[in-house]
């Protein structure tokens, strides 16, 4: 998987028929994300279709449970055939150890979740209880997580020079925020190009509305491939 910054989009929908016209429109593309809300609407049957298509999956369902459970559903998923699964490196060693078990002898690898980018400093310290900061609480969760087993690491974009030294060049680091010079930010605020996410050494990129609502999303995939090659 390591080598060329990889593209993967996400299919945040409702249905399985918009599902499969989305991998249809952006089939240059090689990955896509079956997120909690699509899973939740059409089952494994979602990720058996895309995959009939020929694409590889990334399932964002982001376990975080006790290690016997987080086990079970790790095995589920590298049955199901996901290729790229989170958890939330929170969770703790003795869970994604759990989870790096159950995947041994399949290709299936898993990513951990460090803080949800959409947590604040303030929320951290009063709500979650966490006496650090996001950027302290970020590299002592990823190193934790590839300890215990993890493949690799999601991150923002502003936090992959900062992972990458933290767990060194091997583990994989994948980020959302990534916007193209020509497409809107949307609600995406600390964002990176493609290109400057892969300089920064990210190997995969998540990317979506400016791919499923572009215009011409088969263009829009052409263009991010063309900007990773460099
Ligand atoms: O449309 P856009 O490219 O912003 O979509 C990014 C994808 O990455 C969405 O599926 C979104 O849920 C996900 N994501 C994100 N920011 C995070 C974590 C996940 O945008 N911090």
């Amino acid at each position: 998987m390591k080598g060329r910054t990889e593209l993967i989009t996400g299919l945040d929908v409702d249905t399985r028929e918009d599902a499969l016209a989305a991998v249809d429109i952006a089939a240059g593309c090689a990955w896509f994300k079956i997120g909690a809300q699509l899973f939740t609407r059409c089952g494994p049957a979602i990720v058996e279709a895309v995959r009939d298509r020929g694409k590889q999956v990334f399932l964002d369902l982001k376990y975080h449970d006790i290690p016997n459970t987080v086990a079970g559903a790790s095995r589920a998923a590298a049955a199901l055939g996901a290729k790229l699964f989170t958890l939330h490196a929170s969770g703790g060693k003795a869970m994604i150890a759990a989870a790096r078990n159950a995947v041994e002898g399949t290709d299936t690898r898993i990513l951990a979740v460090t803080v949800l980018t959409s947590l604040t400093d303030d929320m951290l310290r009063q709500e979650v209880g966490l006496p650090e900061t996001a950027a302290e609480a970020v590299p002592r969760l990823a190193r934790l997580a590839v300890e215990a087993g993890a493949h690799g690491i999601v991150c923002s974009p502003r936090e992959i020079a900062m992972v990458r030294e933290t767990v060194g060049p091997a583990p994989l680091i994948v980020t959302p925020g990534i916007r193209p010079r020509w497409a809107s930010k949307d609600d995406q605020a600390r964002i990176m190009t493609p290109r400057e996410a892969a300089e920064a050494g990210a190997d995969m990129i998540v990317v979506v509305r400016p791919i499923l609502k572009h215009e011409n999303p088969p263009e829009a995939v052409r263009l991010i491939l063309e900007e990773l090659q460099g």
